[in-house]
């Protein structure tokens, strides 16, 4: 697929945020390669010079100082907002309302006055919930289901809010779950599928929709470039979701072992999660095992990328069976799946990874 040339205002810089994480570093590799200069916010220049190409400007600063956002803003053309903080428990409801929704707000007002000519901002499919007629499409009904994704949800409502407003350039991304080389996200499915220890909870009969990182990318900058992007939201995934337990299988194949068939009912997580959550959170105490984490179990994601495709040209070029052989492939040079590099990466079950503190996808 090819990427629309810039357009002649498209020289400017171009600002990049969540630059050190996983989607962002790929995207700004990809900008540099094209040739254009990158801006990025980094809460540590260290890091963001670790994992970025040199000539890459770097704002070291947090998202959610105005000084830093304005400095950031000035002078850019494009801005990719993909900064977030992700479903990790140890932050309060306020962190995700202050980088989510703050930041985002910051953002887009420097954005408002310095004239961007694009803002790309990156949301989530989890913005609706669980999808009980699938296949979502971006009209489906709302229905977040946890602090991040509420908070992804007013961080979308409030960018477009921006664009009816003010005339802000804004296209807004809704990302299926995104995997590939230098994801640990779903480390833990392909750890648990690989020691035999994946548990399929209600049968994994619900639906996983999953899109490889590069044609994400490819994706999101076709948001940065495309005219017609402009006021829209895209789902952005892969071209085929699948439910948990054939995913599970299409993963032991590339792993060379028997698929998962234990199979136990969700429910008893689920009641346990609630009391859990009801002792612990009033306490400040991090609950031992969470509602959201029994939900990658039991909530059901399939998504349709027709819109993207029909006004951008959006297509993934990386099948879901090269794009899990290339995952298992950077886990295993990178000693993930428990072998020499990584000697004590532990075993684990469905039962361990709904009660420790690792980080579910969507
Ligand atoms: N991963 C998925 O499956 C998925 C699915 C749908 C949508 N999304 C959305 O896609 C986007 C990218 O996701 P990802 O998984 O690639 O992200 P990620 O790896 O979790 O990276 C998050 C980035 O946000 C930065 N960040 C967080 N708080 C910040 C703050 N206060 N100030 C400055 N930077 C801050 C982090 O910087 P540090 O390095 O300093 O921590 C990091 O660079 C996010 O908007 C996410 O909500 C993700």
């Amino acid at each position: 697929m090819t990427v629309p040339t810039p357009s002649p205002t498209d020289d400017r810089i171009t600002l990049v945020t969540g630059a050190t994480g996983f989607t962002g570093s790929r995207l700004v590799h990809a900008l540099v390669a094209d040739g254009q200069s990158v801006r990025v916010i980094a809460r540590s220049a260290v890091r963001a010079r670790d994992v970025l190409p040199g000539g890459v400007e770097i704002i070291e600063g947090d998202l959610t100082d105005p000084v830093t956002v304005s400095r950031a803003v000035h002078g850019a053309g494009v801005v990719y907002h993909l900064a977030a903080v992700y479903r990790e428990a140890k932050h309060g409801k306020l962190t995700y309302s202050d980088v989510n929704v703050g930041a985002t707000k910051l953002l887009l007002e420097a954005a408002r006055a310095g004239k961007v000519t694009r803002f790309v901002h990156c949301s989530t499919v989890g913005v609706h919930g669980h999808i009980a007629r699938p296949p979502a499409d971006e009209q489906y009904p709302f229905g977040p289901g946890d602090v991040y994704q509420r908070s992804k949800y007013e961080g979308e409502r409030l960018a477009l809010s921006y664009a009816e407003r003010y005339g802000v350039p804004v296209a807004v991304a809704r990302p299926t779950a995104i995997y590939g080389p230098g994801d640990t996200r779903l480390l833990k499915l392909f750890r648990m599928v690989a020691k035999r220890r994946f548990l399929l909870l209600d049968g994994g009969r619900v639906f996983y929709h999953m899109v490889y990182v590069d044609d994400l990318v490819r994706g999101l900058r076709l948001l940065g470039s495309h005219p017609r992007a402009v006021g829209e939201v895209f789902i952005l995934g892969g071209e085929e979701y699948r439910t948990l337990a054939e995913l599970a299988s299409m993963i032991a194949a590339e792993l060379g072992v028997p698929a998962p068939w234990i199979k136990l009912p969700a429910r008893p997580f689920q009641m346990l999660g609630s009391i859990c959550e009801r002792v612990c959170v009033p306490l400040g105490i991090e609950p031992p095992i969470h509602r959201r984490r029994v939900d990658f179990y039991t909530k059901s994601r399939a998504f349709t990328i027709e819109k993207a495709k029909r006004l951008l040209g959006y297509r993934p070029l990386v099948s879901l069976e090269e794009g899990i052989a290339r995952t298992a492939e950077w886990y295993r040079i990178n000693g993930y799946l428990g072998t020499s590099a990584d000697p004590g990466a532990p075993a684990e079950t469905s039962i361990e990874h709904l009660t420790r503190g690792s980080r579910t996808p969507v």
